[in-house]
């Protein structure tokens, strides 16, 4: 845990946003005392509150006996139930009558366009489930899904929660390094990849990352593989398998058996302060209950809505907000593969033009890159369908909120800025639109069932203001269960820096309206883009450099990114700093890692500025980082020296 006993707070910010009276009028939560009432009740009689909830929202095979069993940090809910995954997401709403609905409105970065109706995904991800039997998947098998973003994607997950393998999705800008790394953990029979997909006006060859990863990592023996191109892509034989092939001569019909409450549904790797990435486990009624109520409530959904999330479902956003809240609540989503600025940075305005999007989802680092690019890209577009916008990631900086609100929302909208972490599995403090004023820069306050608090190191409530380390008090369903493989590593992490309490490992602080405000992540774990990056995976990448002696990496603030990464790196003896170096550099931690982990700066020196015990001190490195004059205390600092010869070395 971070050495700070608690953490100052200095952004002062007290605009105040109501949700216009025609949004109100037709809201499901539409007043703060109606939420506060919801909420107070949620919390007085969890048990009751989430039994009725589980009822009322999910469809069961068998109904469950006990709401919660909770033996300190285990819980296991919705005990003796029984349930399908992709039932609730799929089948009932078929069998509701909504089969041509669409479900998936899908558009690449090329320009293809595909809709597929809620018949349509029923038979594929039908299909494709049957395709897994025969490939020898079954029940707790683990499935690697690396894929850009298309809809099989999603029918490749949905698929997995039918026959009850767990599916690992891995992001498809990470390297096969990452990948071999990922699917060794998780000893993944089999991945489902695809050829290739568009980004930036590229195709990425994700195939040829796949058969790099497979050289590192024998339990994987079947690939699955998506034709997105017409390109020609190498196949091996009793190994790779087309799903044109497989996947569309199967039956469309697939039974849906039901699991266990607690059956794991999923494992999503994510980064962690100290080593390796950890495999956050989530299992099936909790996280379906968490994703569906959340979803239903903080974008109050409607039949008619058409919601987008940009986010990728290699992140836990592309879990929750793109595949299984959704779904599970019958509506359509858009799914957009690239990037927001090909083939021009009007991209996301056209796409909510023509699909009349009204309820957009995406991040504040999207944002920010939005605002650069100006505002002639979304005046050119009729963004009237919108009805709510929402952030997730990272805090929200006032200015991008405003922009968000005035350009994009054009002052009608609400914004739900919504935060929660990989481990939690769904949004856990959020505005409810209809219901909360809003201030720029805060998520407001928990969602029901959720009871947060802000302490000192001790585990002491800080005084309203005062800023502390965000805690939550009680369980809830859609909570990770464990990390793959390392329970110790989960108790230790999320359950003993505060006893009885879940580590969220961010700091908060809350203002007198009760409003909590996220002040980032204590510990070092970089925010870039809104996607947590351990810096011990860069350092380590940097090491692995035959030119490397030693590496300390830290975040330095950044207008577009929220975090951007610079690298702190002595050499071995006999090389030379120069240009050419730190360019060899940056591009081996993004072949290594991904392009996302791409070091903004390499600093080359001597050595790095240690304490007399060896610990590297990271908090100098900061400041400099910063371009900061450092008020830090130095007295364990070993060798001054450094420390000026680090501020010379001039960025690149
Ligand atoms: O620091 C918080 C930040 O993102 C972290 C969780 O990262 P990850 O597990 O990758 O999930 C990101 C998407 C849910 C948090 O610990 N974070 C997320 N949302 C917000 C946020 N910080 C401030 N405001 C948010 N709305």
């Amino acid at each position: 845990m971070s050495s700070l006993n608690s953490i100052n707070s200095v952004l002062k910010e007290s605009r105040r946003f109501k949700p216009s009276n025609q949004f109100v009028k037709t809201a499901f939560i539409n007043s703060a005392k109606k939420y506060l009432e919801l909420w107070k009740k949620s919390i007085k009689s969890p048990d009751s509150f989430w039994k009725k909830q589980a009822n009322e929202s999910l469809v069961w095979a068998k109904p469950f006996s006990k709401t919660l069993e909770w033996k300190l940090p285990h819980a296991k809910w919705f005990v003796g139930g029984k349930i399908n995954v992709a039932y609730n997401c799929i089948d009932r709403h078929v069998e509701a009558g909504l089969g041509n609905k669409a479900a998936i409105i899908w558009e690449g970065e090329d320009g293809t366009r595909r809709i597929l109706t809620y018949n349509e995904l029923l038979n594929e991800v039908s299909q494709c489930a049957n395709a897994l039997m025969e490939l020898g998947v079954s029940s707790g098998d683990r499935v690697s899904i690396y894929m850009p973003l298309i809809p099989e994607a999603v029918v490749s997950m949905l698929a997995c929660a039918r026959i009850g393998a767990m599916h690992s999705v891995i992001f498809g800008g990470f390297s096969s390094d990452a990948l071999a790394d990922r699917n060794n953990d998780a000893q993944s029979k089999l991945v489902i990849t695809a050829d290739g997909g568009f980004r930036k006006g590229s195709f990425l060859s994700l195939k040829d990352n796949v058969d790099e990863a497979l050289k590192k990592s024998s339990s994987v023996q079947k690939v699955l593989v998506f034709k997105r191109s017409d390109r020609a892509c190498k196949m091996k034989d009793g190994r790779d398998y087309w799903w044109h092939d497989i996947v569309y001569r199967q039956s469309i019909h697939s039974k849906c058996k039901p699991f266990d409450s607690e059956h794991p549904l999923f494992l999503l790797y994510t980064s962690g302060s100290t080593g390796k990435p950890k495999g956050i486990v989530h299992t099936s009624a909790g996280y379906l209950l968490g994703a569906t109520i959340s979803f239903k409530y903080i974008f109050d959904i409607k039949v008619s809505d058409t919601f987008w999330c940009t986010a990728d479902v290699g992140w836990i956003t592309g879990h929750t907000y793109v595949t299984y809240g959704p779904l599970s609540n019958g509506a359509s989503i858009v799914m957009y593969e690239g990037a927001p600025n090909f083939p021009d940075w009007g991209r996301f305005w056209s796409i909510i033009e023509r699909y009349k999007v009204s309820i957009f989802y995406t991040a504040p680092t999207a944002i920010r890159a939005c605002i650069k690019a100006g505002d002639d890209w979304p005046k050119k577009y009729d963004l009237s369908s919108l009805r709510i916008l929402g952030t997730v990631g990272e805090p929200i900086n006032p200015e991008a909120w405003l922009w968000y609100h005035e350009v994009i929302g054009n002052k009608k909208c609400p914004i739900v800025d919504t935060w929660w972490q990989t481990e939690t599995g769904s949004a856990m403090i959020t505005p409810l639109p209809g219901a909360i004023v809003t201030t720029p820069g805060t998520a407001t306050v928990p969602f029901f069932g959720i009871e947060p608090e802000i302490v000192d190191k001790a585990g002491k409530p800080v005084k309203k203001g005062h800023g502390g380390f965000l805690v939550i008090k009680k369980p809830w369903p859609s909570m990770l269960r464990t990390i793959w493989g390392d329970d110790e590593r989960y108790v230790h992490q999320y359950w003993s820096q505060i006893p009885g309490c879940y580590f969220t490992g961010d700091g908060a602080r809350q203002d007198k309206h009760g409003n909590y405000w996220i002040l980032g992540r204590i510990d070092d774990v970089l925010n870039v883009s809104g996607h947590r990056l351990s810096t011990m995976e860069i350092e380590s990448t940097l090491v692995s450099h035959h030119a490397v002696a030693e590496a300390a990496v830290v975040g330095k603030p950044d207008d577009i990114k929220g975090e951007a990464i610079v690298c702190f790196v002595s050499l071995k003896s006999g090389f030379k700093a120069s240009e050419e170096l730190k360019l060899e550099l940056q591009t081996h931690v993004a072949k290594q890692i991904g392009a996302l982990a791409r070091p903004d700066q390499i600093r080359l020196s001597d050595s790095l500025p240690k304490t007399r015990s060896g610990k590297i001190m990271r908090r100098l490195l900061r400041d400099i980082a910063a371009g900061k004059v450092s008020t830090q205390d130095t007295s364990t600092l070993e060798d001054f020296a450094v420390l000026a010869a680090l501020r010379q070395d001039d960025d690149i």
